[in-house]
Order: structure tokens, then sequence, then C-alpha cells
């Protein structure tokens, strides 16, 4: 259960602590789906060790909080001191578990955090840290107070919604901070750019509502060509001066994420928003050798059963792998209601052993087959991992991503509730 290369505990030290702090039952020191190594990240005051329920199912991620440090640093390098970063957390932290993640990137110095929805903003707010939290998937009318009491910062994209956050704020007596999204080619969320005849004159009028940031977002920055990413930057930088032409200077003025905090540092301005290059993921292949990034999620299992089949043994569901050979099949336990991806039914592979072995038949719901006749070492309870790295052998999640037809994003944020995440750091380089 312990990820490799890990300084991070002495197991038999913990469970003889676990013992002394609860003679019957350490497991009721294990805190919901959450356990942490040496990482004092779980509140105010929080038990020493968190450990999982002795006979628990044995799949977890593990995240790598030197992973996230490194990382992080990566990113200071590109922009420099003078650039502030926002982290973007939202989804539980690209899967990785926002609570922890935050309070170790908040520790590295990230000035911000970008969370998608108010819930996500009060959970990181509650639990962790105290740095500005942006929240930036849109603000609804009822979650006005809301956002006033926890000092979140709302996104402001159209100016019914300026008007109501700002009716709220005057009641109350109160300055509310807001971020103004300007659209510039996602055609998604933002004030857009061609009607700014029409909502700039709003914001002058404005008296309990400060306007502290404006920002877009890229459609493509990961693109080689970048004609598309240079247009959106154009029209910002015009919106931004015409805001400034009205005396509206918003201290943060914002538009990178990762692909362009790491190729394009003229869009850096006066904050960053990078999300998936923390998590040690590569924005695009070609980006590779501009910045080292190293992955801080693994995501691993133990073999459930073995068993022998004969030739012609149809295997799970539908009848879609019928064995060729006499074979050794390992049933693991995890499945699509995991976030195991069904579509790497027959496609995708695990490593055992340092070996891959192939996902055999169709994902299950909670069980997953791989065949390991060519692993002929296997045995029940071997490690197995879904995600990571083992050996010399490693599964990406761009690997994992291909095999079931979408992108790394999807593959970390699908990863499911059930499976526990368990914090620890690496030995630094
Ligand atoms: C508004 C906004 N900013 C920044 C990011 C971070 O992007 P990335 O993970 O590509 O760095 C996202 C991610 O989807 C986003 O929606």
């Amino acid at each position: 259960m312990c990820p490799p290369n890990s300084h991070l505990f002495n197991l038999a030290k913990m469970v003889d602590c676990l013992k002394a702090l609860q003679p019957t039952d350490g497991s009721q020191l294990y805190n919901g789906n959450r356990i942490c190594y040496g990482l004092n990240v779980t509140g105010t005051n929080p038990p020493p060790f968190m450990i999982t329920a002795p006979k628990g199912r044995p799949t977890f991620c593990y995240i790598d909080h030197q992973a996230l440090r490194w990382n992080f640093r990566q990113v200071r390098e590109k922009v420099g001191r003078h650039v502030k970063v926002l982290s973007v957390v939202k989804a539980n932290a690209y899967g990785h578990d926002a609570c922890p993640v935050t309070k170790t990137l908040a520790e590295e110095g990230s000035d911000a955090f970008g969370v998608a929805t108010l819930e996500e903003g009060l959970e990181i707010r509650h639990e962790t840290i105290e740095s500005p939290i942006l929240v930036l998937a849109g603000v609804y009318p009822e979650q006005a107070e809301q956002f006033l009491r926890n000092r979140l910062t709302p996104v402001v994209c159209e100016t019914e919604s300026l008007r109501n956050l700002e009716a709220v704020a005057r009641s109350q007596g109160a300055t509310l901070n807001v971020h103004l999204k300007v659209d510039t080619g996602m055609a998604r969320i933002g004030f857009p750019v061609a009607e700014i005849d029409s909502w700039l004159p709003e914001l002058r009028k404005l008296k309990a509502l400060k306007i502290d940031g404006v920002f877009s977002h890229f459609a493509h920055a990961e693109s080689v060509d970048g004609s598309y990413t240079r247009r959106q930057m154009e029209l910002f930088e015009q919106v931004v001066r015409r805001l400034q032409e009205q005396g509206c200077r918003p201290a943060l003025v914002h538009l990178a994420n990762s692909a362009a905090v790491i190729t394009l540092p003229s869009s850096h301005f006066s904050m960053v928003r990078p999300g998936l290059m923390l998590y040690g993921i590569h924005p695009s292949p070609a980006m590779t050798n501009q910045v080292d990034l190293k992955p801080a999620l693994s995501w691993n299992t133990r073999i459930l059963q073995l068993k022998q089949l004969p030739k012609g043994s149809s295997i799970s569901y539908g009848q879609t792998f019928v064995t060729e050979r006499k074979s050794l099949i390992a049933t693991l336990p995890v499945g699509y209601a995991d976030g195991y991806p069904r579509l790497l039914s027959n496609r995708g592979a695990v490593l055992v052993r340092g070996k891959r072995a192939p996902v055999v038949g169709r994902v299950c719901m909670d069980l997953t087959m791989v065949d390991v006749t060519d692993i002929r070492e296997a045995q029940q309870g071997d490690e197995v991992v879904l995600l990571g790295k083992q050996g010399e052998e490693v599964i990406s999640a761009d690997e994992m991503a291909q095999w079931a037809n979408t992108i790394s994003y999807e593959i970390l944020t699908s990863i499911g509730a059930r499976v526990p995440r368990v914090h620890y750091s690496s030995k630094e380089d």
C-alpha cells in the first residue's frame, strides 16, 4: 500500500500509535476518504496519523505532495516573482483532493485559488485557507450573501449579475471584490468584447462592488499555430485599455492557463491561472521538453482473485473477449463506478510486477479483469498500478486518456469519491 520511494512513515510505528489511541479500532482515525501521512492537512486539531479501515478495499489514489511542490516551483520559475499565481483547484483539485492540495500550494506561495462552484469555494475556505478564492464558473442571484459572508470572489459575466451583486452588497453596507470575465473567443461565459459599448458604462454605476480583476480564457493555447491565441490576446488587451480609459484599473489582469504559462510569457500579465501543470501533466506532448513536471497522482489496487481458464473461455459481460489460449486472469477491485473508464474494455492495460497486463472483457461497475498469463509470478494480492509507475513501466494519464478517447483532465477528474486519496511526500530530488 505504501507508494514507492517515499519516506513518509514507519507503518509499524503508526499502527502502534493508533492502537494506543484507539485500542479496539484504528479505523476510527480514517477520515472519510482521505488518508494523510506526515502531512498536517486535516484541520485545526488533526490526529497524529490517519489510516484506512484495516480490512478496506485496497484501491487507492496516492497524491505526492512533493511532486505538487515541484510543479508549483516550475510555474514560479516560468512567471517570475512579480506575477501572481492563482492555482486552479476546481473539481476536487483535478481529482487530487482539494483541501490537502490547496494547503500545500498555499505553503508554496500560491497567491490565490480558483474553483468552479460556490460549494467548492466553501470547502477550501472552511477547511484550509485564508487566501483569495475565485469562483470561476458563475454566480447565481441567491448565492450573493454567501459570497460576501465567506469572502469568496465571484466572476461576473453579465450586467444583470453586476446589478444583483451590487444591490446585495449595498444592502449589507459591504464591499465585494469581483472579477470581470471577458469572452475573447471561448464563447462560453463572459462579457462579449463586441458588445463592450453596452456593458462598459454599467461599471461606472458601481459603488459596492470593487473590480479587483479582469480576465479571459484561451480556447487553444496549446496549438502550435497560435494565431487564434494571438487574436484572443489582442482582444483582451483592447478591453483592458478601454477599462483603463474609463478609470477602471483592476489589480489582477489574467489570461494564462498552463499551456500559456509554459509557452507564452507575453500572456502572463499580473496573474496566471495554471491547473493541469500543477498536477504534473503537460498540456500537450510538444511541451514535454519545455518544462519538467512530475505527475502527482498514482492509482493502485491489488489482485483480488486469480484464475486459470481454459482456451475458449468468455470473460465479463457481453462475451466481448474469449481466451485464445489457456489463460491466467486476474480480477481487480476497481470498475467504472470508480472512474476507471469502461472504454478501456479490451483496450487498456495495467502494471503487474513491472509488466503490462491487458484489460480483457468489459470493465464492470466494480471489477475489472486483466490477462496475466505472461506474468507467471503474478499472485493474489499483488500490487497493480492502474495509473503511474511500476518498475520501469509507466501508464500516464495521457495514455489512459488515449485509450478512452478523451483527455487527461477527464481521466483525473472522473476518479470517484469512493477511491480514498492517500497523501504523502516523496523524497526531494
Ligand atoms: C477559467 C479557467 N482558468 C484556468 C484553467 C486552468 O487550465 P489548465 O488546467 O489547462 O491550466 C481552467 C481550466 O479548465 C479554466 O476553466
